[in-house]
């Protein structure tokens, strides 16, 4: 499906950086899910700009509910949140005299669209439309908060600089994940943000950007989730994780850093601890054959640096096809990271929700 995901609970996004909407349709969302608009703008307040590290383009981001809430609950049908868009400079783009940005989707949108697409501010590809799926996974997230089921991202690499994983902490995961999750730069070493603000800041005086890697963990998932071929739990993750626009590589478990390593290291032990059955180590990431086994699951997420730089690059033309160079105008992000991690946890709520809507029924999440 094109800008649709899910199949219990399927996520419609929909909108244009500069149109006068962007927004988001939940269908099969389950009835009387609490609707908590201080934990909605939470969420959006950690993907919202703020200072030198992020765009100059901020948005108030207020939504408002079209349809799906009654009473302060979900109603069961379709929920639709709108979000207006207020803070832009569409003469930007008209003076960039249509010439593509490198590693943007300018040129691409134009082989699919033949230039009837809308190009302002990244048009239907920006970082904008990320907005729509953080409310809306927002809500996805409380009825997951619900259930136990915690789910929290951060800075593991930026540049060359590298935060404790969550591999180097066992035994309170979830009381990291909820610190996190009040985090506006989300590491776990306090020590490293400065360094990693600062490297943002290095990139954004050299008219340039950076990128690096984010680490999710998502806690709390009963074991037997899932399915084994096509949708298994990592496929359904990595789907909806490469639809976040910059998102370039995913990683299950210890993945890339371990697989070259002899079968005797990589397994993880299974054991019973007072009955419960857990695994010593954790590097399969918590899933095994396409299905949850109840520990939690690791995943990295490599997010390019911004294509948008201020340096003068090579390109083409989008009207003639001839090589021209390009120095962009408007306004960008020096790093993607730090707000893209709101937006990964926000897809992987939405997408957990779903698999958990197939496995155990619609009204599982109901509450009373
Ligand atoms: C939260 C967020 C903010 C973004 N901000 C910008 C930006 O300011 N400038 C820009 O060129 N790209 C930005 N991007 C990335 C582009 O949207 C993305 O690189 C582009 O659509 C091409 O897609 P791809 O990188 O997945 O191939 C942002 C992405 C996210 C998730």
């Amino acid at each position: 499906m094109k800008n649709t995901f899910g199949q219990s609970l399927q996520t419609t996004i929909f909108g244009e950086s500069h149109g006068p909407y962007i927004g988001v349709v939940l269908d099969g969302l389950a009835p009387g899910i609490e609707v908590n608009d201080d934990f909605i703008k939470e969420k959006l307040a950690l993907r919202r700009p703020a200072g030198a590290i992020s765009t100059a383009r901020v948005e108030a981001d207020e939504y408002t509910f079209a349809s799906g809430v009654f009473n302060g609950k979900t109603t069961g049908t379709p929920l639709c949140i709108l979000i207006p868009n207020t803070n832009t400079r569409s003469a930007d783009y008209d003076k960039a005299g249509r010439v593509a940005r490198p590693g943007h989707a300018d040129y691409t949108a134009m082989c699919k669209y033949h230039g009837f697409e809308d190009y302002r501010g990244g048009g239907h590809f920006s970082g904008r439309i990320t907005a729509a799926i953080v409310a809306g996974g927002a809500i996805a997230m409380s009825a997951l908060e619900k259930k136990g089921i915690s789910i929290g991202t951060h800075i593991y690499k930026l540049s060359d600089l590298t935060d404790t994983s969550f591999y180097d902490i066992k035994d309170y995961l979830p009381e990291v994940i909820a610190n996190l999750n009040k985090k506006s730069f989300a590491v776990i070493n306090n020590d490293i943000a400065k360094d990693m603000i600062e490297a943002i800041e290095e990139a954004a005086k050299d008219a340039d950007s950076v990128g690096g890697v984010l680490e999710t963990a998502i806690t709390g998932l009963p074991a037997g989730v899932g399915e084994p071929w096509f949708d298994s739990v990592e496929s359904i993750l990595s789907h909806v994780l490469f639809s976040v626009p910059g998102i370039k590589g995913v990683q299950f478990g210890a993945g890339f850093d371990k697989v070259c390593e002899r079968g005797s290291s990589f397994n993880d032990a299974l054991r019973n601890e007072d009955g419960k059955v857990i695994t010593a180590t954790n590097n399969n990431g918590g899933i095994n054959g396409g299905i949850t086994n109840g520990m939690p699951v690791i995943i990295k997420c490599a997010v390019k640096p911004t294509p948008s730089i201020y340096k003068e690059q090579k390109s083409i033309n989008l009207n003639t096809l001839e090589n021209s160079d390009i120095a962009i105008e408007g306004r960008h992000d020096p790093a993607i990271i730090h707000r893209a991690r709101v937006v990964v946890d926000s897809v992987c709520a939405l997408a957990v929700y779903d698999m958990l809507a197939a496995r155990f029924g619609t009204d599982f999440f109901t509450q009373e």
